[in-house]
């Protein structure tokens, strides 16, 4: 078994984060994104990935270099232009040579991929499609399913009156080589459009895999890559644990930091300092009487005396001014330079 990240999206939806820093490496507790998503590979024997590019592919590779940090064998390919989730396996396709496991590169779960792999094969089947349960559907792709688990139909983002189902597609699947012939090269080709369409109408064995229970989550929205954070702090997703919430950083012994919250090495946090459900990242200055709460700071920025900074992303190398707050639902792209007491939307 071998696996293919799909990581070549803009990461449109997540700016102004993703303008310096492809969705795939965006931090997640202090760890680029895609290492969750090889660790569940290699919890699963999986060491052979080929991670699917497109966009900034050089600030991927120069992160995660050839995997072997990682305990994994990375290999890239770089798409010219973005030729689909479909056609971008495709472009893989000298790389293939075994069932493959294809993620989507903007997934947390801590899905047990053994139990998966196991299915896929008692099935015999061509293609395993993993579901997630969610309450709105409309902005993921509905996998409708018979009783004995094959797909009787994809509708990818369907409007409220189409379907009632709520099982959606987690962007999971294991994919037998086979399938790589009913994509054609060289163009632009979509699995949730034409591919999945496509296996149905050709009778192929195409499965549902459910989980027994699972963690899942598409961080490519602002809102839910805040909720990833929240939900890994109170210990939510089983697959991930924080060893280690403390690097080593300077705190004045009046400031507040509570259990929840994560903090990397190079920190400053001044006297009366407040940090709560929080995750800074390395080198983050926080001033005298600043409160940080439900928040995520990227590396090297500056929150001045006195700000609040309140269900909040804030990038990288910004400056938050004196008495300055920072709202829920804002999100600061790096270098931002906030004047002292600016006031941004958000209930305080
Ligand atoms: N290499 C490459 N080339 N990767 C691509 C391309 C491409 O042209 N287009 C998209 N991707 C990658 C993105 O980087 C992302 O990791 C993944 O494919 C899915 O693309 P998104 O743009 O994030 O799709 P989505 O979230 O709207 O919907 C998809 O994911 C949902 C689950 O999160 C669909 O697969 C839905 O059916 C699914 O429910
Ligand atoms: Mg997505």
């Amino acid at each position: 078994m071998q696996a293919l990240i799909l990581a070549g999206g803009k990461g449109t939806r997540l700016r102004p984060l993703t303008v310096y820093t492809p969705k795939p490496v965006v931090p997640i507790c202090n760890r680029p994104f895609l290492l969750y998503q090889i660790d569940t590979l290699r919890r699963a024997g999986i060491t052979d990935i080929t991670l699917s590019l497109s966009y900034q592919p050089f600030k991927i590779e120069q992160q995660l270099g050839d995997g072997s940090d990682f305990g994994v064998k990375i290999t890239y390919t770089v798409e010219p232009q973005p030729m689909g989730t479909a056609g971008a396996y495709k472009f893989a396709e000298d790389l293939i040579r075994e069932p493959t496991v294809v993620f989507n590169g903007d997934i947390v779960t801590d899905l047990d991929l053994k139990a998966v792999i196991r299915q896929h094969n008692e099935r015999k089947a061509a293609a395993t499609i993993v579901l997630a349960p969610v309450e709105n559907p409309s902005a993921y792709g509905v996998v409708e399913t018979e009783e004995d688990g094959r797909v009787r139909r994809f509708l990818e983002k369907p409007k409220p009156d189409e379907t009632s189902c709520n099982n959606i597609n987690a962007g999971t699947y294991i994919l037998d080589p086979k399938v790589l012939d009913f994509v054609p090269a060289g163009e632009s080709y979509s699995f949730e459009y034409n591919l999945f369409p496509d296996l149905l109408k050709r009778g192929e064995g195409f499965y549902a895999h459910v989980p027994s229970a699972a963690y899942w989550i598409d961080i490519g929205t602002p809102a839910r890559y805040l909720q990833v954070h929240h939900d890994i702090l109170r210990g939510g997703v089983r697959g991930i644990l924080l060893k280690d919430r403390r690097g080593s950083f300077d705190s004045a012994t009046h400031a507040e930091i509570d259990n929840l919250s994560v903090i990397a090495d190079d920190c400053t946090l001044k006297p009366g300092a407040q940090v709560f459900n929080s995750v800074l990242g390395e080198g983050v200055h926080v001033e005298e009487k600043a409160r940080i709460e439900n928040s995520v700071v990227w590396p090297h920025t500056r929150v001045g005396a006195g700000a609040q900074v309140v269900g909040a992303i804030v990038g990288r190398g910004c400056h938050i001014g004196r008495s300055a707050s920072v709202g829920a639902g804002a999100v600061l792209g790096d270098k931002t330079n906030l004047t002292d007491y600016t006031q941004t939307g958000g209930a305080l």
